[in-house]
């Protein structure tokens, strides 16, 4: 006999947060230019019932983090390491296994709400399809747990009997979060969630990511190219940097007392998260671009653009180290203080003009 509303929820609210483990994480595309490494051993644990922050701009490897998490790569991409959810490594599941744990264990939400939404279903009907290939309900109980959802997101229930194409973008990527948390999955994987939308639309459905993260105690790792949206939201943040994690540890710290010069960049060019009755810096953008990723440098990948670097860095690829409460890769970590005091004047991020 199937489960009736209250059963399902009973036994949806009950399920435990998951413990995401990543290990030596690579990803290779290969592609007609030759393999491009857009991954590079990575590590990174979420502990159950935390947010973990992704940050880095783009290019740099965050979906391809994300979507080797849910085995959702081409095959164009040899992906090595661990990927442990509770322990077991989701790249080495079966086809049987890894249905059994995706969207039950593990939910993604990408930016592009609409690819993932049928133009040719109601959005009712795609919840309700969604939950009923995972849990043994009626379509009346699934429907029950699909305005469910709808109301946890601020959508109105009689909205589910429409058609993607009826929505907002912004109706549209509450919707796809309202399916995302249907099952009510134990890790959250938000990959630019709000990015397509306005920035009133972006914070209301940040707040309601957060929301529903902190009452149903789920784990969540969040990608994003915004500072300010992880310090807000996220416990533990790694900031990537052309395939690398460059730097990680609580939130506070690495955004109160960054240890790499990338760090130190992207933070002030986000100048609202600074402490209160600090003086205002001026605001600074890293100027040059991701390295090849084709031909990646042969010493420190951020050297290119870095203010500080040496002869050293030009040679040796750092290492990343534990630094106080943090893990940084930096060759230079003994002259933080002095790098973050000169990080907060423009011209110490600007060019030299080419001579011609
Ligand atoms: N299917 C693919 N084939 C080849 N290269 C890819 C593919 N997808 C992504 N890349 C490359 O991998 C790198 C990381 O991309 P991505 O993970 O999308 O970064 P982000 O999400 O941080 O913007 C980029 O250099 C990108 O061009
Ligand atoms: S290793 Fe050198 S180039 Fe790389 S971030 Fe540190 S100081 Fe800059
Ligand atoms: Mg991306």
């Amino acid at each position: 006999m199937s489960m009736t509303f209250e059963a399902l929820c009973t036994s949806l609210e009950s399920k435990p947060p998951v413990r995401l483990q990543v290990q030596d994480l690579s990803v290779t595309y290969s592609t007609s230019k030759g393999p491009v490494r857009a991954v590079s051993q990575i590590n990174f644990d979420v502990e159950p019932g935390t947010n973990f922050g992704l940050v880095g701009e783009s290019g740099c490897g965050k979906s391809t983090v994300v979507k080797s998490l849910m085995r959702l790569l081409p095959d164009s991409a040899k992906v090595g390491g661990k990927v442990l959810l509770d322990g077991k490594d989701v790249l080495a599941m079966d086809r049987k296994a890894l249905a059994a744990v995706r969207w039950t264990q593990i939910a993604l939400v990408t930016q592009s709400a609409m690819n993932s939404l049928d133009p040719v279903f109601t959005v009712g009907d795609q919840i309700v399809e969604s939950i009923r290939a995972h849990v043994d309900v009626s379509h009346a109980v699934a429907w029950a747990r699909a305005e469910q959802m709808f109301a946890m997101v601020g959508l109105p229930a009689e909205r589910l009997r429409e058609y993607p194409h009826q929505f907002s973008g912004g109706m549209r990527q509450r919707a796809v979060i309202a399916m995302a948390f249907s099952l009510n999955a134990g890790l959250l994987l938000a990959d630019e969630p709000t990015t397509a939308l306005d920035p009133i639309m972006q914070d209301q459905i940040m707040s309601r990511i957060r929301d529903i993260q902190q009452r149903l105690h789920r784990s969540m790792v969040l990608v994003t190219h915004d500072i300010a949206v992880v310090s807000e939201t996220c416990e533990t943040v790694a900031i990537m940097y052309a395939g690398r994690i460059v730097e990680m540890g609580p939130t506070r710290d690495v955004l109160n007392k960054a240890y790499h010069p990338y760090t130190m960049g992207l933070q002030n060019a986000f100048p609202r998260i600074r402490a209160k009755g600090e003086s205002k810096p001026p605001l600074i953008s890293i100027s040059g671009g991701l390295p090849d990723l084709l031909h990646p440098p042969k010493g420190c990948r951020f050297e290119p653009r870095c203010p500080f670097s040496t002869e050293r860095c030009r040679a040796e690829d750092p290492e990343l180290r534990p630094v106080g409460t943090v893990m940084a890769a930096c060759h230079h970590i003994d002259r933080a203080e002095e790098f973050r005091r000169a990080a907060l004047k423009a011209e110490t991020w600007r060019v030299e003009e080419d001579v011609q």
